[in-house]
């Protein structure tokens, strides 16, 4: 596997192949690897000729609050995963390298997307990631690039912003990948205590009972949210929101919506742990 710390290095690498990318912010576990199986198939596929992956700590998506200096940096499991899974390339460019300057010109996603859920609770966040996003994809200028769906929002706004501008990546959404108990795999869940560690899955389990609800008729669904926001607080969770959306824009379901177009989202603390999860429904 290659490792290029500069643009110029990169441009210089990739110059002429088609590549199937996978940005991360590093701290690599089985969901990120997935994606990287993701990306090679498209090489197997004759689409792409490599498989890029990056690794950079995202300053701007932090809120001041969240703490940029203690998110885990793990370098050299990194690499040996990635290495392992059949990357090709890694792109770990360091702060000077991808902001030189201030980073004033800035991607603004949209409120009615990026100012709900996730971006209600933390302002900013998709703007950071749509600014990483669009330059990593001026760096690395892939065919095509893979995104977990355990975030989902993330997802949409990407997407979006990627027809809005016209990119031409083929974005390829993969599915989350779970432990044994369902609990969606994240970088986050090593911060987790092993009580913690044990009470986390209830996340998805509350997120399947909204779920239950909706595919048996369900669509009170106010109610139905604040119940399963409360069920979780009783266990001791600070829940942020449990909400049942439609797939195709997040917004809150009208009449007439069926619940296969349907997704529960939820997000909530577990002690100073925050945990994300979706489930679609299906038929
Ligand atoms: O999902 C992530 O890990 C990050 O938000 C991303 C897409 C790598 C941008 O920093």
């Amino acid at each position: 596997m290659k490792i290029c710390h500069t643009i110029e290095d990169l441009r210089s690498t990739l110059r002429g192949k088609r590549s199937a990318f996978v940005p991360t912010m590093g701290n690599l576990h089985a969901g990120h690897i997935a994606l990287v199986h993701r990306a090679n198939q498209c090489r197997t596929e004759g689409k792409t000729d490599t498989t890029v992956a990056s690794i950079f700590v995202n300053r701007l998506q932090f809120l001041p609050h969240e703490d940029f200096d203690k998110y885990p940096r793990t370098w050299q499991s990194d690499c040996d995963q990635l290495q392992a899974a059949g990357c090709d390339v890694l792109f770990a460019p360091d702060e000077k390298e991808l902001y030189p300057e201030p980073q004033s010109y800035k991607v603004h996603p949209p409120a009615a997307l990026a100012d709900i859920l996730e971006g209600q609770f933390r302002p900013g966040f998709f703007i950071g990631v749509c600014t990483v996003v669009m330059k990593l994809f001026q760096c690395v200028q892939p065919s095509a690039a893979i995104f977990g769906k355990k975030d989902y929002q993330q997802n949409m706004v990407l997407r979006h912003m990627v027809r809005q501008f016209a990119l031409p990546v083929e974005m390829i959404a993969y599915e989350t990948r779970r432990a044994d108990d369902g609990l969606a795999l994240s970088s986050r869940n090593g911060f987790l205590s092993p009580t913690e560690r044990a009470e986390a899955v209830q996340l998805s389990l509350a997120l399947k009972s909204l779920i239950a609800l909706a595919k048996a008729g369900r669509s009170d669904y106010a109610a139905m949210e604040a119940a399963a926001m409360q069920a979780l607080a009783v266990r001791g969770w600070k829940p942020d929101y449990l909400t049942v959306r439609r797939q195709a824009d997040l917004q809150v379901p009208q009449a007439g919506d069926v619940p296969a177009s349907l997704v529960a989202l939820g997000a909530a603390k577990l002690g100073t742990t925050r945990l994300i999860d979706n489930l679609e429904i299906t038929q």
